[in-house]
């Protein structure tokens, strides 16, 4: 029998390897993977642009004006891969910098920020079929989910993977730099006022420091089979 579809949250810390998991489970299941942090990291990147974000200041009031003149969308290229979109722009690049991570990590903790693109990824996950992955997906976005994934992993793990990745794209990053940047954003997700990062009570938890790419996806889509065999009896 073909199941019904389902949304799937992924929650967790940042480079805890969530992109990788919700990838895999919609290449598996054929649904739609979107990316919640893109989009925190297009509003980063319009605001940087235009002067909105500095180093010390963001400027609310503008930032608040022109938010609705973001149209963020996702296509896929030539090889398949996921590209982000700001107003038919490719953007993926630039959004990926540690300029831009830390921008989306400071414009993720305004409320109507937060609020806006909350309603869109709702919007997305209307018709089901959805793997999201993020900080408040599985508490706020979709908080009945059917499935909902939580990953940890260590800070020193998490840098060594983004240390790794930007070395493979060809930056020259210097590790002590990138662990206090992962430190600094976790404290910042997990404190903030509005939705920080917490495990969504009904989530189950992943620590994957030391598993491979392969067992977690296994391990996913084992709950997945379980939770849609438990939802086809009911
Ligand atoms: O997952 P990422 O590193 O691309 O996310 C970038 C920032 O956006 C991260 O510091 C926290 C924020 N974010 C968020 O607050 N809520 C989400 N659902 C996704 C990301």
């Amino acid at each position: 029998m073909h199941n019904k579809k389902i949304n799937i949250a992924v929650d967790g810390f940042s480079s805890c390897g969530k992109s990788t998991i919700a990838k895999g489970l919609a290449r598996e299941l054929g649904y739609t993977y979107i990316d919640s942090g893109a989009m925190y990291r297009v509003v980063a990147l319009h605001a940087l642009r235009k002067g909105w974000l500095t180093e010390t200041q963001i400027n609310e009031e503008q930032l608040k004006k022109h938010i609705s003149e973001m149209a963020i969308t996702f296509r896929t290229n030539a090889r398949g891969e996921q590209e982000t979109y700001l107003n038919d722009e490719n953007v993926e690049r630039e959004i990926r910098t540690l300029e831009a991570a830390n921008g989306a990590s400071r414009v993720s903790t305004l409320p109507f920020v937060r609020h806006e693109l909350v309603r869109q990824q709702q919007l997305m996950g209307k018709e089901k079929g959805v793997v999201m992955d993020g900080r408040d997906i599985g508490t706020v976005v979709f908080p009945d989910a059917e499935l909902k994934l939580f990953l940890t992993a260590t800070p020193e793990v998490r840098a060594r993977r983004r240390y790794d990745e930007m070395k493979a794209k060809g930056d020259d990053p210097v590790f002590a730099e990138v662990l206090s940047n992962v430190e600094e954003r976790d404290l910042r997700d997990t404190t903030r006022a509005e939705s920080p990062l917490r495990k969504a009570e009904d989530a189950l938890e992943l620590d994957n420091s030391h598993i491979g790419i392969d067992e977690q996806l296994q391990w996913a889509l084992e709950m997945y089979h379980k939770i849609t065999a438990n939802n086809e009896q009911n």
